[in-house]
């Protein structure tokens, strides 16, 4: 039985929750939530799909269409967070990061690895967002010009898993993620 109030064991279990979103299609953090501010300032949030975690790294990779909103807000505030709620574990997983991203010739090594039938999700005609006069009012273009790479860079995981009593921590970068409990 391990140590409850050993950090390192909580953090453990938030990056083997999170890395099994890359591999298995029906775990939680599959889909995690991103949220990302607008250039207004307006708070977004949408589901994703988890392409790769490395916490070696220290990051978390997704796929994106380069015409897409996401792209406008995070071009203006390159700050997100992701939320993962993983039921099983009874753990909520909060990422907060900086977020770079590749597109064009910067992803065409990652393109390579897209399967063809997944390629349709990346280019639109109209863009995406645009208002149509019916619900099929458009093409998918599957082109590698507007596939995009976000990598989320991380600077805090927050961990919220209902044991009881409920446990909280929150683990940083800037300190080798050494992490401390919170008050739940
Ligand atoms: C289960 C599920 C998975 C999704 N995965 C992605 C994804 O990996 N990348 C993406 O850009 N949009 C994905 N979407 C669509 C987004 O939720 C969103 O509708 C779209 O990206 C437009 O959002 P935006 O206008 O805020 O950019 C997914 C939607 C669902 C329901």
């Amino acid at each position: 039985m391990s140590d409850p109030n050993d950090l390192s064991v909580f953090l453990d279990l938030g990056w083997q929750r999170l890395t099994r979103g890359v591999a298995d299609k029906r775990a939680a953090a599959r889909h995690p939530v991103l949220a990302t501010v607008s250039p207004e300032g307006r708070p977004e949030a949408r589901t994703v799909v988890l392409r790769a975690a490395s916490r070696s790294a220290a990051t978390v990779e997704v796929h994106t269409d380069g015409g897409s909103g996401k792209i406008t807000s995070l071009a203006a505030h390159p700050f997100a967070q992701l939320h993962v709620w993983d039921d099983t574990a009874r753990l909520q997983i909060r990422l907060s990061t900086t977020v770079q991203i590749a597109r064009g010739p910067d992803a065409a090594q990652k393109w390579q690895d897209v399967p063809a039938g997944a390629r349709i999700a990346y280019g639109a005609s109209p863009p995406p967002g645009t208002a149509i006069p019916h619900a099929h009012a458009y093409r998918k273009l599957a082109n590698r010009d507007w596939f995009t790479v976000l990598t989320f860079e991380i600077e805090s995981i927050e961990l919220m898993q209902l044991t009881d009593p409920h446990k909280r921590a929150v683990f940083k970068a800037f300190d080798g993620w050494a992490g401390a409990w919170w008050v739940p």
